[in-house]
């Protein structure tokens, strides 16, 4: 793989320390780094590089999903590591830091191959992208790549805005925008259990399938983020961005070929044909909840508005449910039922693919209930499919009743999502990224939601902390002769 320089701003913070160093060393271990590399740290404090390292193989010690002890190799990655102290608006900093990236250009043997990985707080996301173009950084003589982290932008103008500053500095296919959803195997994996499989290929369409549900469920509340979650809410922090992307890696039609832009394009095509919702309807297609008070996982937990750094008259949203329809051939008349909150009963990221009952007057008569046929592709923590279908059960007098055939996959030993995004942009590979297009048409869908919910168009409905949300989610597709399967 082609070398190069690896610049990360923001390399004293926690995504550094839990995500980023440990999958740059997973990738060293697998050998899947590129054939030279120099990376640069950048942060605000002073420290020595020797402290740098340091403090890299600290993390690594804490968060690597492995650890080789052998002091050798472990010192040759470490020794990939440079520091410099940085400050994002003082336009001298980013002339030392070219000449510390060219600098180890030459004593590294490396052309002038730059990826720049903003892991900073998104105010600085613009300034430090022109400041790259400004001082030279950008104009390399082989490719540059920006990666950026969520969130873009916090509603649909400001998401324009960025995009258009990031854009002067570089080029669509130059940016690879993370959101980690993307990088999990089962989300990935979704396009092949389609595809690859023409058993399940022909039913993926509203002639087999009744609904489709996708929950991301958290048992988490706000931990330690308050300022920056009390002004996002479940629909800017999971919504917008891995719920609409897991929808779209759900419902795509097959690509012409297996490429980035194929794939890309039949996503597009997804997140374009959402039905719009108007501001003053959104209240009949969605629900919007916050956690409460409750007693779950053997504990007492605060509600929302008494955790520390929460406004305690916040009418945040901690929990999103909504029905969303596709106006496409494949999928008219299917509803695809999405929720997402923290504080619920289980850590759950799952579909759940309900298929057609046709053969249901077959039995009625015989008064035995056919439960309908299930796909549910377990995303999180556990990666699993199962398929549910029914069968006679000889120990219940041949009884028709539900059986789950199970596919479990292996857990061990398999590359995080970290891994397996930074290994794609060491390569240029963009599948497994947002395209601004369909940042930006997630962001024009969801903008009517945040308009009704800035202006209180919708109930609050509140929920027991350590439960399924709130009974108006039920609602939601009972209202359509349905219900969420996996809540009991
Ligand atoms: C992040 C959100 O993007 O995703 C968090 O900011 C959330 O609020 C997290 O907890 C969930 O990710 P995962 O991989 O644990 O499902």
């Amino acid at each position: 793989m082609e070398s190069m320089t690896f610049i990360l701003f923001g390399a004293t913070g926690d995504l550094a320390k839990r995500k980023i160093f440990p999958a740059l060393y997973n990738l060293f271990l697998d050998q899947k780094m590129p054939d030279s590399i120099s990376i640069i740290g950048l942060g605000r404090r002073e420290m020595s590089d020797r402290e740098f390292q340091n403090q890299v193989e600290q993390s690594l010690r804490t968060f690597s999903r492995r650890i080789d002890f052998d002091r050798t190799n472990l010192y040759k990655f470490l020794d990939a590591f440079r520091y410099s102290e940085f400050n994002a608006v003082n336009p001298e900093d980013y002339r030392k830091l070219l000449s510390l990236v060219k600098q180890r250009e030459n004593e590294r043997n490396i052309p002038e191959n730059r990826m720049f990985y903003l892991s900073v707080a998104p105010e600085f996301f613009d300034l430090i992208s022109l400041n790259i173009k400004e001082s030279g950084l950008g104009s390399t003589k082989g490719w540059k790549r920006l990666i950026i982290e969520k969130p873009f932008g916090r509603d649909l103008e400001s998401a324009r805005e960025l995009n258009t500053r990031l854009s002067e500095a570089f080029e669509e296919d130059e940016i690879y925008r993370i959101d980690h959803y993307l990088g999990k195997p089962m989300v990935q994996n979704l396009e092949a259990l389609k595809f690859a499989n023409p058993i399940l290929q022909p039913l993926w369409n509203n002639q087999h399938i009744a609904n489709i549900q996708i929950t991301a469920s958290e048992v988490v509340g706000v931990e330690e983020r308050a300022g920056y979650y009390d002004q996002a809410g479940a629909i800017r922090d999971m919504f917008q961005n891995h719920m609409l992307q897991m929808l779209m890696m759900t419902a795509m039609n097959q690509p012409k070929k297996m490429n980035a832009n194929e794939i890309r394009n039949e996503k597009r095509k997804i997140i374009e044909s959402l039905r719009g919702l108007k501001k003053e309807d959104v209240s009949l297609h969605v629900v919007r909840g916050q956690y409460r008070s409750g007693e779950a996982y053997g504990m007492q937990l605060a509600g929302y508005t008494e955790e520390p750094g929460v406004n305690p008259t916040s009418k945040n949203d901690t929990f999103v449910a909504a029905k969303v329809m596709i106006d496409n051939e494949n999928w008219q008349g299917v509803p695809f039922y999405i929720r997402t909150g923290k504080r619920m009963k289980i850590k759950s990221t799952r579909i759940v693919i309900e298929f057609k009952d046709s053969l249901k007057e077959l039995y009625e008569n015989k008064n035995e209930k056919i439960i309908p046929n299930l796909l549910i592709i377990e995303i999180n923590p556990n990666e699993n499919i199962t398929l549910q279908l029914n069968h006679k059960n000889p120990l219940h007098d041949g009884k028709i009743e539900p059986v789950k055939i199970n596919f479990s996959a292996e857990q061990k030993g398999v590359p995080e999502a970290y891994e397996r995004l930074i290994f794609d942009a060491f390569r240029g590979d963009s599948t497994f990224f947002a395209h601004w297009k369909e940042v930006e048409m997630s962001w024009e869908w969801v903008q009517p939601i945040l308009d009704a919910f800035k202006e209180n168009l919708l109930p609050l409905h509140l929920y027991e902390a350590g439960s399924n949300g709130p009974d108006a989610a039920e609602s939601l597709l009972k209202a359509d002769g349905f219900k969420w399967w996996l809540d009991e």
